[in-house]
């Protein structure tokens, strides 16, 4: 198949970023398709550390188109402070293409975003406050602006004045201290389209063109599927589809073409802000996790929460996603604990669930059902190169998951460095 998609299977940080970057040297394009600068994905490469938010994470390999694509949102002060960063350490961005169908996050979209979250109160999602919400939302209020307006500057004035009259109605019915101001707005706007022009285009022709032309793409997912607006954890959730199939409809590719989808799950559980968290551990094990695996979030800095694994909640990511293969991440950050537990199911007061529950009552009061695994002391490290030198222990956890899931782990991760990746059969995914 030339084209694979990276999708995680949690509630993010799973390890996207360190997998993009480590199969997008085989690939011609690397794709962003939703999500913005709330995505925070992180590569090692050598001593030098690259965080993503919305260029894609296969960037830093010569020769590889990047695409953001339609359903994105892109945050122009923040991709042109991303741009530099990689000019800087010498990459070259000459091909990064932006959508010029995706929405733009306009600096109302961050300050509503903060002001929305302090509204609710306790009730708080504990957003990024990147202005992602207020973005999708206006997007399908059909009063966003687009990357394509930046190329019709006399058309975004006329535009500007309009919205400036909507949104400062809001601000003020909701008592918030948000006011546009149309003129500063229009200034900033057209020192955006001044940078960002030549990057501007219309991708789905790019995109369906290259898949035409048997061109290998590599589709990356901006957050876990458990924060996907439809199937995820409602409202503790992004505001677009994480899922694969959202591959087609907001990069615009054809179904003609079948994509693999690749699911990136972490050995453990982790989740950035509010929302039910079934296996939530906060004892001396989730300190454990939290310190080894290094769990501070990439874009807001915030202390992410860690639990055990939950394979029920996978089991359902799995199935919305169809996932082929399995990528298992951070196993490595598992070694030392004495017994491991993962989670094969849940009850809600005393009944056990046959499938993954949408009610956030039911997951609120979830009970996880444990499988207990005895753990191993042995460190693994970097001088594992092959799944055999693993310890018997955490061979038998792998393959518990691939079990329970009915898909293969293709590679287990042991370390955040491209060279701690253990690859079980064949080196091509496409
Ligand atoms: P993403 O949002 O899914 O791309 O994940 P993040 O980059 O936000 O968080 C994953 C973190 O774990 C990053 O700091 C990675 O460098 C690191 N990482 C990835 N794989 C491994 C692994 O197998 N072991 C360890 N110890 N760290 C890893
Ligand atoms: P990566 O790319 C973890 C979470 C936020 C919040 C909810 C809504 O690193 O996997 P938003 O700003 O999107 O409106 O916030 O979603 N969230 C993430 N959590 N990793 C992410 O991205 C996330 N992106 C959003 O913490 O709970
Ligand atoms: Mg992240």
């Amino acid at each position: 198949m030339p084209a694979a998609v990276i999708v995680g299977l949690q509630w993010g940080d799973e390890g996207k970023g360190k997998i993009t970057d480590f199969i997008a040297g085989e690939a011609d394009a690397n794709v962003r398709f939703q999500g913005g600068a709330n995505a925070g994905h992180t590569v090692d490469v050598g001593n030098q550390q690259f965080k993503f938010h919305q260029v894609p994470s296969g960037m830093l390999h010569r020769g590889v188109y990047g695409i953001i694509a339609d359903g994105s949102v892109v945050d122009p002060p923040e991709l042109l402070g991303e741009i530099e960063g990689l000019k800087k350490r010498g990459f070259s961005v000459s091909k990064l293409f932006i959508s010029d169908r995706a929405h733009i996050v306009m600096p109302y979209h961050k300050q509503l975003d903060g002001a929305e979250e302090t509204l609710r109160g306790t009730a708080a999602i504990g957003t990024t406050r990147k202005g992602i919400g207020p973005c999708y939302a206006d997007k399908h209020s059909r009063i966003g602006f687009r990357m394509g307006d930046l190329l019709d500057v006399s058309g975004l004035r006329e535009k500007i004045d309009f919205v400036a009259r909507i949104k400062n109605a809001y601000a003020s019915a909701i008592g918030v201290d948000v006011r546009i101001d149309a003129d500063e707005l229009y200034s900033e706007m057209v020192s955006y389209s001044e940078a960002l022009r030549s990057h501007i285009a219309d991708t789905p022709s790019l995109i369906n063109g290259m898949m035409a032309r048997r061109k290998r793409l590599l589709f990356e997912g901006a957050h876990g599927i458990m924060l996907d607006i439809d199937h995820g954890n409602y409202p503790f959730v992004t505001s677009s589809n994480t899922v694969s199939g959202d591959v087609y409809s907001s990069a615009g590719l054809s179904p003609r073409y079948g994509i693999k989808t690749i699911g990136i799950l972490k050995a453990y559980s982790t989740r950035v802000g509010s929302g039910p968290f079934p296996t939530e551990l906060s004892d001396s094990v989730g300190e454990h996790l939290a310190l080894k695996g290094m769990e501070v979030g990439t874009t807001t800095g915030r202390r992410r929460r860690c639990g055990w694994l939950d394979l029920f909640a996978a089991r359902y990511a799995v199935m919305l996603s169809g996932v082929n293969e399995i990528v298992l991440t951070k196993l490595d950050v598992l070694s030392g604990i004495d017994r491991l537990k993962v989670a094969v199911g849940y009850s809600v007061n005393g009944k056990r669930l046959s499938q993954y529950p949408s009610s956030l009552k039911d997951l609120m009061s979830a009970q996880p059902v444990y499988r207990e695994f005895r753990g191993w002391d042995d460190q693994i490290d970097e001088g594992i190169v092959m799944y055999r030198q693993l310890p018997a222990e955490a061979r038998r956890y792998v393959e518990f998951i691939e079990k329970f899931l009915r898909v293969r782990v293709r590679i287990v991760s042991v370390g955040h460095s491209r060279d701690s990746t253990i690859l079980r059969g064949s080196a091509s995914f496409f």
